[in-house]
């Protein structure tokens, strides 16, 4: 490796848990460098399913150390919980560390989250955000007002921090939105008993990051969301407020660059989205049904069915380019199986006649546009026990060589199923 970053290079969901966990096996390290418990990601090994929200998806190793970076937002609670749900399971936890740097997702900016929400949906802009409170919490952190890590888990500070912010936030949500104020005293004794649980784990990531780095150490940098989700490259306002790009895990984990030596992008063999906004490929006809029910797609957060559509072949160029990909994934091609045609936009024809194969940076342009398709042969069997490229149907060697082609990346690993053993290495 040594540093190898895994992103989401459409909009989340494309099955990056699947890959990080396969490649955890022969890391040192996993890192998570952004978002929180909006991510969702499924691991699936032997059978056996594990749902990850903040916990890097390296956690299953019992060998690998892994790190909630200083760019993650960390609902206390949440990730007590979700560590429950993982002892029920089985899995041996003590290789987590939070760095004292992350912001801290507090009871107001869930609330925040589900006002802001809830006014934006009366005119139509809601964003259909996950009501996590993470567009909240990054907003204290850039107006720098946020809870960090190092401050809850400080008894001396903890109240202090709890108190003000509270009062604060209560005057928003009551001013502001005519709701009913939080109760500090109940979040103070609630939240004490997170922040004992939880300083063990919080110390300086960078620390240990850097070590790992310097040692040689095989270093996984787990992204959450994905590419189209980035607050500054993706489809703004209808994004996340992290940085799933690749350039996100330096600045969320503290080290530079020069740490990273692989990019790999996960996409689907077709295109999902979870939420509100533009989607160019959008199937609303019983394609799209077939492709949501065959892929299973249903969030694995909030359970909303998600968004289907064709593969984006526009999309994935730019994906290419702004994460600096070294190579990419096809993953989930099983789903399609069944379909006579499947389909591959090159292009988008605008409204005003003009045809761009440059992933626009004003949304807008999306509204109303053509997608421009190239077309391939479906396939008809059953692929999820197929191992090698050369077993699989021709024309589905023949799509993926096309996606290649096209999106002039190499193609390195394809997804034929869920389980961590169902890719076939190219
Ligand atoms: P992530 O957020 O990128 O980690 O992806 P999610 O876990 O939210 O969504 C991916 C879903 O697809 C999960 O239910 C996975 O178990 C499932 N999945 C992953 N890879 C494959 C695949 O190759 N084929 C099929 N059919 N399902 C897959
Ligand atoms: P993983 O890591 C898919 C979407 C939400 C919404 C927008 C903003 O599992 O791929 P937020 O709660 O972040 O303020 O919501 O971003 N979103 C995701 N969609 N996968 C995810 O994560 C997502 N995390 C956020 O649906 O459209
Ligand atoms: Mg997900």
């Amino acid at each position: 490796m040594p540093g190898k970053v895994i992103i989401g290079a459409q909009w989340g969901d494309e099955g990056k848990g699947k890959f990080i966990d396969i490649f955890a096996s022969k890391a040192d390290m996993v890192v998570r460098s952004q978002g929180g418990n909006n991510a969702g990601h499924t691991v699936v090994a032997n059978g056996v399913k594990f749902k990850l929200q903040l916990v890097p998806s390296g956690i299953l190793d019992p060998n690998c150390l892994n790190i909630i970076g200083a760019g993650v937002v960390v609902n206390p609670k949440a990730i007590l919980e979700e560590l429950g749900r993982l002892h029920e399971q089985g899995v041996v936890t003590d290789q987590l560390r939070i760095d004292a740097r992350a912001h801290c997702i507090m009871p107001w900016h869930l609330e925040l989250d589900a006002l802001s929400e809830a006014e934006k949906a009366a005119d139509g802009t809601a964003i259909g955000t996950t009501k996590k409170g993470i567009g909240p919490t990054y907003m204290d952190k850039s107006e720098r007002s946020g809870i960090r890590m190092h401050d809850f888990v400080d008894p001396e500070r903890f109240e202090a921090v709890i108190r003000d912010a509270c009062a604060r936030k209560n005057r928003v949500i009551t001013g502001v939105y005519g709701g009913s104020p939080l109760d500090v005293e109940a979040i103070l004794s609630e939240y004490r008993a997170y922040a004992d649980r939880l300083r063990p784990m919080v110390t300086d990531t960078t620390i240990l990051v850097y070590n790992a780095v310097k040692a040689g150490k095989e270093i996984l940098f787990e992204g959450a969301q994905g590419t189209l989700l980035d607050l500054d490259m993706g489809t703004y306002p209808f994004v996340t407020s992290s940085h799933p790009v690749s350039g996100g895990c330096c600045i969320g984990s503290g080290v530079g660059p020069t740490a990273i030596s692989e990019v790999m992008g996960i996409f689907k063999s077709y295109t999902t989205r979870v939420g509100e906004g533009p989607f160019p490929t959008e199937l609303f006809d019983e394609t799209g049904d077939y492709i949501r029910n065959a892929g299973g797609e249903f969030g694995t957060v909030t359970g909303r069915p998600r968004r289907t559509g064709w593969f984006d072949a526009v999309i994935a160029k730019y994906a290419v380019r702004v994460n600096g990909l070294t190579e990419m994934v096809i993953n989930k091609i099983d789903p399609l199986r069944g379909l006579p045609k499947l389909k591959v936009c090159v292009a988008y024809k605008l409204k005003n006649g003009k045809t761009i194969t440059d992933f626009p940076a004003n949304f807008m342009d999306l509204l109303d546009c053509e997608p421009v398709y190239e077309e391939f042969d479906g396939f008809e069997e059953d692929i999820t026990a197929c191992r090698h490229f050369d077993e699989l149907p021709v024309s589905v060697q023949q799509y993926i060589k096309a996606l290649e082609r096209i999106c002039e990346c190499p193609i390195t690993m394809l997804g034929v199923g869920p389980d961590r053993d169902q890719v076939i290495t190219i």
